[in-house]
């Protein structure tokens, strides 16, 4: 008999049971990677937001730990972050070190859903994240008049000697600094008339700053990134929740947004990867997580006693494109233990007009990778699943790539809200040369697209059978090479 298509994902963290959404106060921490999260443990849908917790080693197995946040008097315990506080600089550690959260209790006033308070809270652990004190001193920042004003995301400015905390505040941020962890100091906001462009709340921000690749002065850029809710009073946009993001400077108080007349830049130009937070206290590397879905349907989406992913851990990059500098992505290399190599052909001679099935790998979670060398006008449907479940469509003109994907939703458990299934552009790559990367897990499509130097993601959730999978390329006009193919299941 076929498995459900809500059989968990073999790769991609899930919550127990419950509702889930962002994740949170992802740290490493004496070689555990510590993943919290939005959770609602007795419901399929939202509610009042616990901080569920796992940890995990190698980014691939996940060991659910015990709630670490409940909500009180004090309201749910939204979105925030978490830091290693090494030296005691909090003095809640006895000289020792200890993780410190922080988090937004929110509070409804009255039974209007409409009004409510958002505070910053604290939380600290002396026990590798296994038991959480919240702060006696709580609130740490008072309300500041306006309601929304949330998902604080603390990092270590080592130049300043000083904690930094970004919050969201409607369509604003606001940077607040820190000797001790504990009082904070309003020191700028970031908004409007700096480049920015979207409706909806601001929702789950980011900090932090990347080396530029192949920069031989080993310049460095610092990267803002914002989650951009829906406007619930606005139009509809079918784009749904989605990831923002500016490049700049940050001197310790204030960012400057390079380039303030850019158009809006995306993280992923999918449609389930929103409220992605880069972890705390990693050495060498940027890694993020994000939540795999989109408030537009996120409530709707099938369940099995749980609902709601994450993606599959990615590092963070700063290249330098022909278009500017631009934020890409790579797949976390530790996703590649306990895989291996499917047999597969790579086809010796350029595909021509008609449908060709590249591989039809019998396994729930596959691993693929190919380069496409595309002749110019021409135009091809790259499937993944099922023929034409998730397909890109890939476009050349002269010396450019248009790629646009598809989802289909018309069937099944897929059909579950309107806003589900679409087609949309996902953006225009350089060159005719495409090296394509995708991760296939039940539940989800993730796929890296690279250009000469430009890179689109695209993320999207997939609720199809598992095991029905199948690659294919479809030319409708000019012809593809196809190098490097590879393919590993787990
Ligand atoms: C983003 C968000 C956050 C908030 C949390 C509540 O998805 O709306 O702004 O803290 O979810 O669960």
């Amino acid at each position: 008999p076929q498995a459900s298509p809500t059989e968990r994902p073999m790769r991609h963290f899930t919550p127990p049971q419950g509702w889930m959404n962002d994740p949170n106060g992802l740290v490493y921490h004496d070689g555990e990677y510590h993943l919290f999260y939005q959770y609602h443990p007795n419901s399929l849908v939202w509610g009042p937001m616990h901080w569920g917790h796992a940890v995990s080693r190698d980014l691939c197995h996940w060991q659910h730990l015990p709630v670490a946040l409940t909500p009180d008097d004090d309201g749910m315990c939204f979105s925030g972050s978490a830091v290693v506080d090494r030296h005691d600089a909090s003095g809640l550690f006895n000289g020792g070190e200890g993780l410190v959260a922080f988090y937004t209790a929110h509070r409804f006033m009255g039974d209007d859903e409409e009004h409510y308070e958002q505070e910053q809270h604290l939380a600290w652990s002396r026990d590798n994240g296994r038991s959480w004190h919240k702060y006696a001193g709580n609130p740490i920042i008072a309300p500041p008049g306006f309601c929304d004003f949330r998902d604080p995301k603390v990092i270590y400015h080592a130049p300043s000697g000083r904690w930094v905390m970004v919050l969201a505040c409607g369509q604003h941020i606001r940077f607040y600094t820190s000797a001790n962890l504990l009082d904070w100091q309003l020191a700028s906001e970031f908004g409007d008339g700096q480049g920015c462009h979207t409706d909806g709340p601001w929702e789950c921000p980011d900090l932090f700053e990347l080396p530029l690749e192949g920069d031989q002065a080993e310049a460095s850029r610092w990267i803002l990134v914002v989650g951009v809710g829906i406007d619930h009073e606005g139009p509809q946009d079918t784009l749904g929740s989605f990831t923002q993001y500016f490049i700049g400077h940050f001197d310790g108080e204030r960012f400057h947004n390079d380039y303030p007349d850019e158009p809006l830049l995306l993280m992923d130009q999918g449609r389930d990867f929103y409220a992605v937070q880069s972890f705390s206290d990693v050495p060498d590397r940027r890694l993020a997580i994000a939540w795999l879905n989109n408030w537009q349907y996120a409530g709707h989406t099938p369940e099995a006693g749980w609902r709601g992913a994450m993606t599959l851990p990615r590092t963070l990059h700063l290249v330098a494109t022909d278009q500017g500098v631009r934020l890409h992505q790579r797949f976390a290399d530790e996703l590649d233990h306990g895989i291996s190599p499917l047999d597969v052909a790579c086809p010796g001679a350029p595909l021509t007009q008609g449908q060709h099935v590249l591989a039809t790998p019998n396994a729930d979670l596959v691993r693929g990778e190919l380069t496409l060398v595309l002749t110019a006008n021409s135009q091809l449907d790259f499937s993944l699943q099922q023929g034409t479940q998730q397909r890109l469509r890939l476009s050349t003109g002269d010396d450019t790539t248009e790629v646009v994907y598809r989802r289909e939703g018309h069937s099944g458990v897929a059909r579950f809200d309107q806003h589900f299934p679409g087609e949309r552009l996902a953006g225009e790559l350089d060159g005719r040369r495409i090296h394509l990367q995708w991760w296939v897990d039940r539940g989800s499509v993730e796929m890296l697209i690279n250009g000469e130097r430009r890179q689109l993601s695209v993320t999207l959730a997939s609720f199809v059978a598992p095991h029905r999978h199948s690659i294919t390329m479809e030319v409708h006009s000019g012809s593809a090479e196809i190098h490097d193919f590879r393919l590993d299941a787990g």
